[in-house]
């Protein structure tokens, strides 16, 4: 079967974003490795959904309905997972991330939204390896 003739439409509102958002962390609680983690760590899943649609409707739209600190809350939360986090969990996120947006999207603000995700995982992964103690420096994904 020719999958290339689903239609898929154009990321144009806040809507779609949200669709987008909440497709994605479908894929991603049900991750044998990312879902427990992010399980473990959020436990109002209705307001995170609409904390990250304001995120992508600032970077998309322009808006400015998102005033949190994205940089702070992952290095807390490799802290909270003992600096566990490596280039890996980023990796498998922007799997599902591109794959969410492939599946339903296309077009200029679709691309976007891929584009930033992929810059922004790089600048994330070394804000977090940055603020870790000394000792733990050597987590990265070399076999153990
Ligand atoms: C390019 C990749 C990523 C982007 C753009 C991104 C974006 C964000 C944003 C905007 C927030 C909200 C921060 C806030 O204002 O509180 C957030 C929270 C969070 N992210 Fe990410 N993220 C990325 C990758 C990841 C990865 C790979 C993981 C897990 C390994 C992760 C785990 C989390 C968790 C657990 C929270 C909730 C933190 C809390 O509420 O305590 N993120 N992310």
């Amino acid at each position: 079967m020719n999958t290339d003739t689903a239609i898929r439409k154009q990321v144009l509102t806040r809507q779609d974003l949200f669709f987008i958002v909440d497709a994605f962390y479908k894929e991603v609680r049900k991750d044998e490795v990312l879902g427990p983690m992010f399980n473990a760590t959020i436990h109002d899943w209705e307001q995170h959904l609409e904390k990250i649609t304001d995120f992508w409707s600032n970077q998309i739209f322009d808006t400015r309905v998102y005033k949190g600190h994205p940089m702070e809350a992952h290095v807390e939360f490799d802290k909270k997972m003992h600096y566990s986090i490596t280039p890996t969990h980023f990796g498998t996120w922007l799997f599902y991330w591109l794959n969410t947006i492939n599946t339903y999207y296309e077009g200029a603000n679709a691309e976007l939204l891929k584009e930033r995700a992929r810059k922004m995982q790089t600048v994330l992964y070394l804000k977090i390896f940055e603020h870790r103690p000394q000792k733990s420096h050597n987590k990265l994904d070399e076999p153990s």
